[in-house]
């Protein structure tokens, strides 16, 4: 490992990010959800080393860590926890099966934009370790174990979606999927004269994490008020509208916002997935623009950097539909913009951009791509 630059992997495994179209904090509320993989990944190169250490590189942050494969727990630096996390769980399920290894890690996925980077190191490095020790993990296994690290050692409670589509995306195709019982169904993603484009605010707020977990628990303490009425109402987002807003004045008012927004926009994901399945362009993306709304001033996960490009979105000819995208304090918009404006509408954004907060502006086009796969 000490030149990791003639570095020979065995294995090579390319794990991708994802965009969501719509349906944003619904996972782990049972609702619906429109993610895809795209085609900006993250490259891990493994080998066997023969040893009981553990040796990783990430080539971005030029940074190396070690640890014995017989002593794996949780580290102060967030990005070993990738790793760790993932070996713990794929350990304790199967038990001296990874040996020591060599890990190098390259990747062109904006880490803190939204576009989880964090989901696809962890299902990189499960799929890494999956094919180099022949431990023979279903992809069920992948989505479930990447989950629990980022659960159990990097501290986020996230839900299901990003680590789902980061292992099962396929390329053109949306994942029309529902998070109660994780059925799912791909979906062409025809969009027509229409490109995606992420705008990345390049601002990543720090109570991300906390603030995630704390919209995590509101819901969970949300629907136990429903229950005391409903007891029958198990699932947050299929509660019908008419039982929240009858609920309203027993509810404290950030929890009756939080509660309208998850049913508001798991009926709101179901008609623009509809729309978009009947070709109506038009009505799919009048929905993000609202999926906004609800995120901003129900679910209060957006922030003024955000706010303000989805204004100058809404302003813009040629954009039918705009939103944040991911959990929100920060990371990308979500575009969907016409192939000649393109160009004309991402030198607005930056321009305007950088004039109100004196930031530079990272646009970038995505196209959807395959879920997490072995390439050598
Ligand atoms: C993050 C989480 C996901 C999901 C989104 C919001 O990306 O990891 O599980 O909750 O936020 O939709």
């Amino acid at each position: 490992m000490s030149n990791h630059k003639d570095f020979e992997a065995e294995v090579l495994i390319q794990s991708p990010g994802r965009i969501n179209l719509i349906g944003e904090h619904l996972d782990y509320n049972g609702g619906q959800v429109l993610p895809a993989a795209i085609n900006l990944k993250v490259k891990l190169h493994f080998r066997k080393n023969n040893s009981s250490t553990c040796n990783c590189y990430s080539k971005n942050f030029d940074a190396h860590f070690q640890f014995d494969i017989n002593k794996v727990e949780v580290s102060e630096q967030e990005w070993h926890n990738y790793f760790l996390g993932v070996v713990h769980f794929i350990c304790q399920a199967y038990p001296g099966k990874i040996q020591g290894f060599d890990c190098v890690v390259e990747s062109d996925l904006p880490i803190g934009s939204g576009v989880s980077s964090s989901a696809a190191l962890e299902c990189g490095v499960a799929k890494g370790l999956d094919t180099l020790f022949s431990i023979g993990l279903t992809d069920d296994e992948i989505i479930t174990m990447a989950r629990d690290a980022e659960h159990h050692y990097v501290g986020t409670k996230c839900g299901i979606m990003d680590q789902f589509a980061v292992v099962r995306g396929k390329k053109g195709k949306l994942i029309r999927l529902d998070c109660n019982d994780l059925s799912f169904q791909y979906v062409p993603a025809d969009l027509g004269p229409y490109s995606i484009v992420l705008l990345n605010t390049n601002v990543s707020h720090n109570l991300a994490t906390s603030e995630y977990n704390l919209r995590r628990q509101e819901c969970e303490n949300g629907l136990k008020s429903v229950q005391n009425k409903y007891p029958e109402q198990t699932i947050l987002a299929q509660v019908p509208v008419d039982i929240i807003q009858e609920l309203k004045s027993s509810l404290p008012p950030k929890t009756y916002n939080r509660l309208l927004y998850v049913v508001q926009e798991n009926n709101r994901t179901i008609t623009a997935s509809d729309a978009l399945q009947a070709g109506d362009l038009i009505t799919f993306g009048q929905k993000l623009f609202e999926s906004h709304d609800g995120l901003s001033n129900l679910y209060e996960v957006s922030c003024k950097e955000l706010d303000f490009l989805v204004e100058v979105a809404k302003e813009f000819d040629g954009v039918i539909g705009a939103r944040m995208m991911g959990g929100g304090f920060g990371g990308c918009t979500i575009n969907l913009v016409h192939k000649d404006s393109e160009e004309a509408f991402i030198a607005a954004c930056s321009e305007a951009y950088f004039k109100e907060f004196n930031i530079q502006l990272s646009p970038f086009t995505v196209a959807i791509g395959d879920g997490v796969k072995q390439a050598i």
